[in-house]
């Protein structure tokens, strides 16, 4: 039988360590569940979503799911459910994301789009997509099969929105913080919700674990676009500096246009959106970002969301669970990969 990796963060290591620890019991269930719904007669739907999955992932959403339900203790087991289901979701959306970002590097290995070609990886993302929406309509839970639905349906939007503005100059800070709330953060929301949800948690226990995934995924989402021109490829599992040549319009190069001068700006744009720009004119894009802080100005936004997550746990229950929820927004902010 084949093992589900998970990657082990070289950074901050302790709280997402102790968190691994905390949930390991329900996260063998999950991953069993994982690797028995990514089976299929046909052949190359296992064989291209193990490829990704056996490639590890944090499963930091996962998690969380599980979590938030011991965070509140009368748990329906329905955690166990709605923990693949978001994982599966996280999984499918990458499939596609690798596609439309046309990256060729995905957890440390060739993206499966690189080995199967797009046509597989966009198909098998919809399997997984549908799986994941079977194992929530198992569990009978149709509130929670709302919160995910709408979540599913909003990172969809997001990455159509973001594709819309690919390039596009008149990007403004409001518009990114509505891109990433859609993609990523509202996906970490639901995670938490529908744990809380599971876990019986009350109205404001509920609202307080929702209000804790949205700021934490966006810490996230803000730290994972500044990776992307201050990373390492080896510690990232993904390529550095691919946001720029596909012309993403993510904060750092927002606030560097706002700020540049006009010769700064002919650097940037001249880069931005053009695949074949070299690591070079890549590093004279982040010098221009060093010089007017905009890297420095986007983590710090990001801790600011990461200060607004721990608050939102201060309307669930206190005790252990809470105080590790808390100290894994600090991985959020802090880590390399
Ligand atoms: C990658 O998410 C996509 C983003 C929202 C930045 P993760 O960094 O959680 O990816 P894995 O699952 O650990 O590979
Ligand atoms: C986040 O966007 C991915 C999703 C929410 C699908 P990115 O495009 O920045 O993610 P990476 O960098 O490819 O992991
Ligand atoms: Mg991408
Ligand atoms: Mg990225």
């Amino acid at each position: 039988m084949s093992v589900v990796t998970q990657s082990k963060p070289a950074f901050s290591a302790n709280a997402v360590d102790r968190l691994i620890d905390a949930t390991a019991a329900d996260m063998a269930k999950v991953n069993a569940l994982i690797l028995a719904r990514a089976d299929s007669h046909v052949e190359m739907v296992p064989e291209l979503a193990r490829y990704l999955i056996e490639s590890g992932g944090k499963r930091l959403r996962p998690m969380l799911t599980v979590a938030a339900a011991s965070l509140f203790g009368k748990g329906t087991g329905s955690a166990i459910n709605f923990a693949a289901a978001v994982e599966f979701m996280h999984n499918a959306t990458l499939l596609h994301d690798d596609v439309v970002d046309e990256s060729d590097m995905r957890r440390g290995k060739p993206a499966a789009r690189m080995v199967w070609g797009n046509k597989a990886s966009i198909l098998v993302g919809d399997f997984l997509l549908g799986q994941a929406f079977m194992m929530m309509v198992e569990t009978g839970d149709i509130a929670a099969l709302g919160v995910l639905s709408a979540a599913s349906a909003a990172m969809a939007e997001g990455e159509v929105f973001q594709l819309a503005k690919t390039g596009d100059l008149s990007t403004t800070p409001q518009d990114y913080a509505e891109v990433i709330r859609a993609k990523t953060a509202v996906l970490f929301q639901a995670a938490c919700e529908v744990g809380a949800m599971s876990g019986g948690a009350d109205a404001p226990g509920r609202k307080a674990l929702a209000r804790y995934g949205l700021e934490l995924g966006t810490a996230f989402q803000l730290v994972d676009d500044v990776l992307d021109y201050r990373g390492e490829t080896d510690t990232l599992g993904k390529n550095s500096g691919d946001d720029l040549r596909e012309g993403k319009m993510t904060l750092p190069v927002i606030l560097a246009l706002a700020d540049a001068s006009e010769a700064e700006r002919a650097v940037i744009t001249g880069a931005l959106g053009d695949a074949e720009a070299s690591d070079d004119q890549v590093r004279s894009v982040v010098a221009i970002m060093e010089r007017h802080d905009t890297l420095g100005r986007t983590i710090r936004q990001a801790h600011a969301h990461a200060g607004a997550a721990r608050d939102a746990l201060n309307a669930a229950p206190a005790g252990a669970m809470n105080a590790l929820l808390a100290d894994v927004v600090e991985f959020s902010v802090m880590r390399l990969f």
